[in-house]
């Protein structure tokens, strides 16, 4: 099997990254495998994406020598671990936490009340994200800015691929981490008090979870869906400042949000992309992809495949949700996914009520958000 020579593209090129979803569906169209500059596969087809995720044998998720809870772990290594986290996003733990995360959304959405002109993603979303994950695992306010910082940072070293950087971040991201342990084991009263805790007191395979674990799994709850939080939120919020009626709807019967919210991220996902490494020589769309290889879902290219949601652009109610990628499938799919949306159920909710007219902002159109990430940088809506 020979690895083609020359790439296909780059994901990180200008003209990609000035319309990233206009790109990708370029890419699924054309060249649906695609080898890229850094000798990786990606996957833009919902079938081909679909397969791989289905298929945990050829596609490992051990991409990395990093320990990754449970997202970087296969079978039968995976399932203890995901048995140990499912129990945090349960029903319970969601209905405890969603009169929190309203009050912190109307405690963001008030203040724009007459406001002229608001950037949805700084003044709102980022906010409420940091805002809403902490106050998840009962880390202090005083770390938001923090992890603000260190997530801007992993971007932009992930953009630019400075691995010193990167490695740096990681140094910085567990000392955060020890600091957090450190005061639960230091102080008796912390020990009974948050899920950090109790995730500290958690075992797996009858011991308890390693500080390395630990730092892995809070990792990906805070820095790591912070992200992908803030960037639904501005998916959706501009997406109902473009579209008035759908606006006008969800806010007389917001028991509607649900659908509505995971509708509009398919045709705009906020996650953009996740990794497996094929474990033998397997044949994807026609190219020939050897072992190790690592192979990159585009979830935003995916959700968009016209083979399976025709006129992709096109809001439907009551549309093959079970087609609908946005939480992933298979063993890995998103066990974070109930807290997920019934955060976005409250806080679109709450920008409606705090609302009259949501519209976009003459003169100021939204910037897309660079790679890594998916959605807005900037969205700048009137109306409040
Ligand atoms: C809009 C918000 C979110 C989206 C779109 C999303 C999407 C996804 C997707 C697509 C996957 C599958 C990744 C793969 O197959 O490699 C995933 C996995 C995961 N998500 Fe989420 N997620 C969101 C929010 C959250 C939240 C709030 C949490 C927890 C606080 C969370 C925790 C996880 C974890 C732990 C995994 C790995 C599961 C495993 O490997 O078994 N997610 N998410």
């Amino acid at each position: 099997m020979t690895p083609p020579t020359r790439a296909d593209w780059t994901i990180r090129d200008a003209a990609t990254q000035a319309d990233p979803r206009a790109a990708y569906d370029r890419m699924r169209e054309h060249c649906p495998v695609a080898h890229d500059t850094a000798g990786h596969w990606t996957l833009f087809r919902h079938a081909d994406v679909r397969a791989v995720l289905l298929d945990h044998t050829q596609f490992s998720n051990r991409v990395s020598q990093h320990v990754s809870v449970p997202n970087g772990m296969d079978p039968p290594e995976h399932g203890p671990f995901r048995h140990l986290i499912e129990p945090y996003f349960s029903e319970q733990r969601v209905a405890w936490f969603r009169p929190l995360c309203r009050a912190i959304a109307d405690d963001l959405a008030q203040p724009l009340q007459g406001r002229d002109a608001v950037d949805i993603m700084a003044d709102f979303a980022l906010p409420f994200a940091l805002r809403a994950q902490c106050a998840f695992m009962g880390w202090p306010q005083s770390l938001q800015q923090r992890l603000q910082d260190w997530i801007q940072r992993s971007h932009q070293a992930r953009f630019a691929q400075d691995r010193p950087a990167l490695a740096q971040l990681a140094a910085a991201f567990d000392a955060m981490i020890d600091e957090q342990l450190a005061q639960r084991r230091q102080s008796a009263a912390a020990q009974e008090a948050d899920i950090t805790s109790e995730l500290m007191r958690s075992r797996v395979n009858g011991r308890p979870l390693s500080d390395a674990e630990m730092a892995s799994i809070l990792r990906n709850w805070t820095v790591g869906e912070v992200g992908t939080l803030a960037a639904a939120i501005g998916i959706i919020a501009h997406y109902l400042a473009d579209n008035a009626a759908l606006q006008q709807r969800l806010r007389a019967q917001p028991e509607q949000l649900y659908y509505a919210n995971d509708e509009i991220q398919r045709m705009h996902n906020p996650l953009l992309e996740n990794r497996r490494r094929a474990t033998c020589p397997v044949e994807l769309g026609g190219r020939q992809i050897g072992q190790d290889e690592q192979v990159v879902i585009n979830w935003v290219a995916a959700n968009r495949d016209p083979r399976v949601f025709a006129e992709p652009d096109c809001f439907r109610w009551g549309r093959n949700p079970q087609d609908n990628l946005l939480y992933g499938a298979g063993i890995h799919v998103c066990p974070g996914a109930p807290m997920a949306r019934m955060e976005l159920v409250e806080v679109m909710d709450s920008l409606l009520q705090h609302s009259h007219t949501l519209q976009p902002v003459a003169g100021r159109p939204v910037l897309p958000a660079r790679y890594p990430a998916s959605g807005y940088a900037q969205v700048w809506l009137t109306g409040f």
